[in-house]
């Protein structure tokens, strides 16, 4: 019989907390995005200043969700509900889940494509001249089923893991995966640079040119920086309710970090030195990964085709896996509120949260051509999800977290949480409330009003 109000489900050791958070972060983000931006503006700059940003701002912010999150030993809504004693601030926290609900169909709809290739690979589908991949990717995305199905079947993945709890679940996947990750990230790094003319795509990444940059630069590298660590829709919040009270903090999100910044730079490592060996000029966001790079790795590897075959079917489970992982946190948001705040089991939890994303992931994937009329003022109904959830929500919802902690809260408690109950020495805590109540809040309404176009 599953417990329905026992003891809450925590993780069980710090190497769980650091890959089940590093999971999180590390997605589609660091692969489709990343690489593409710091190339294109400026290389090495790019990356020292997004380095600054995941700094002061991202790690601050991260910070800020793991105290609520921990402080309430409860899904986010109630977190911020405990920490706000029934004030308004506590529609934060609803907010925050409401954002991981609808941002979960989405993403399980690009995770679900991700599958379809790994699938493609294997059975040596993925492989023609240039037009052939983009009629492919075409083809897939507007089909009626195919996608659907591979949506339904990612997130039923997902439930499997999920239902399994936090420690039997979340942290044993993630202990599997995360590793996984990495190791397949290294081979198709060293095979990526071993090609003739590699050093040229190196060049384009990490060669410094500070003339590209311009304020779009530096508020989309904190854009980048706040979406590649999974700030704000919930995720970091929920899992920091599993941590114990012995994790630190500071240094825990410092680690998540630096773990999800080498793997941005790696991705880069991984597709510049091939695009470049065949004189491809990558892009970035779903056609660079459904597009660009099947063909890419088809003719930089084209004298030995097996090793083409098996490089694209590694870096497609590579993908797969840093979308489910980053899909267990979204999908854990929604499951631990629906478990906590319907007083039902975990699985029961799961369950409705599988059921809805996928009708959710269904209406997405079908209005990307599929059925008409799907799309509402000239956006399909995927780009409309990814609009409200990534350029309104995350904003407004990092905005108010840092006042909230930085103004709202009292300092005794965020100092409580900061040091472990005074178990830790909290030498950068001065500092931490400094960018929560000043920097961070003033550089997101930079971003936010950036991104509406009322800042130029
Ligand atoms: N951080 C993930 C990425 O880089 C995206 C994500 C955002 C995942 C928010 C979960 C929650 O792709």
């Amino acid at each position: 019989m599953e417990n329905l109000s026992n003891e809450r489900a925590n993780f069980g050791s710090r190497l769980g907390v650091i890959l089940a958070t590093a999971g999180s972060a590390v997605g589609l983000g660091n692969v489709w995005r990343f690489p593409y931006m710091a190339g294109e503006n400026g290389g090495a700059v790019f990356i020292l200043i997004y380095v600054v940003c995941v700094l002061l701002l991202g790690i601050p912010c991260m910070i800020s969700e793991f105290i609520v999150g921990r402080h309430g030993q409860s899904n986010t809504a109630r977190a911020f509900s405990k920490l706000a004693g029934g004030s308004p601030w506590t529609v934060i926290g609803y907010m925050g889940v409401l954002t991981g609900f609808l941002i979960t169909g989405y993403y399980a709809v690009v995770s679900g494509w991700c599958l379809q290739y790994v699938w493609a690979s294997l059975i040596g589908h993925l492989h023609g001249d240039p037009d052939y991949f983009k009629t492919y990717f075409a083809g897939l995305a507007a089909d009626p089923v195919k996608p659907v199905l591979w949506t339904v079947i990612i997130l039923g993945m997902t439930y499997l893991i999920i239902e399994n709890g936090v420690r039997d679940g979340i942290e044993r996947a993630s202990k599997l995966l995360m590793p996984t990750l990495f190791v397949l990230l290294l081979i198709i790094v060293v095979a990526a640079c071993m090609l003739p003319g590699a050093e040229k795509g190196i060049e384009f990444l990490l060669k410094p040119d500070g003339s590209k940059l311009n304020s779009d630069v530096f508020l989309g590298a904190l854009g980048q920086a706040f979406y590649s660590l999974s700030i704000a829709m919930g995720c970091l919040c929920t899992y920091a309710s599993y941590f114990s009270k012995y994790t630190d903090l500071t240094k825990s999100a410092t680690q998540i970090a630096v773990i999800d910044c080498m793997v941005a730079v790696l991705a880069g490592l991984m597709i510049f030195p091939a695009a470049f060996s065949v004189g491809v000029k990558p892009d970035s966001g779903p056609s660079l990964i459904f597009i660009t790079l099947p063909n890419v790795f088809q003719q930089a590897f084209a004298a030995v085709p097996i090793v083409g075959y098996v490089v694209s079917l590694l870096f497609f489970v590579l993908l797969s896996l840093a979308a489910l992982t980053s899909l267990m946190s979204l999908h854990e948001v929604s499951t631990a509120f629906f478990q906590e705040e319907l007083h039902t089991t975990r699985k029961r939890a799961a369950l409705t949260v599988t059921i809805l994303t996928s009708v959710i992931g269904a209406f997405c994937s079908l209005s990307l051509g599929a059925v008409e009329g799907l799309s509402v003022v000239g956006k399909t109904l995927f780009d409309w999800f990814d609009f409200i959830t990534g350029q309104i929500f995350l904003p407004v919802i990092g905005f108010l977290t840092c006042i909230f902690i930085g103004w709202v809260v009292p300092h005794k408690v965020v100092h409580e949480e900061f040091t472990n109950w005074g178990t830790l020495r909290g030498r950068f805590f001065h500092l931490y409330i400094f960018l929560v109540k000043y920097v961070c809040p003033l550089a997101i309404l930079f971003i936010f009003l950036h991104q509406l176009g009322m800042l130029e």
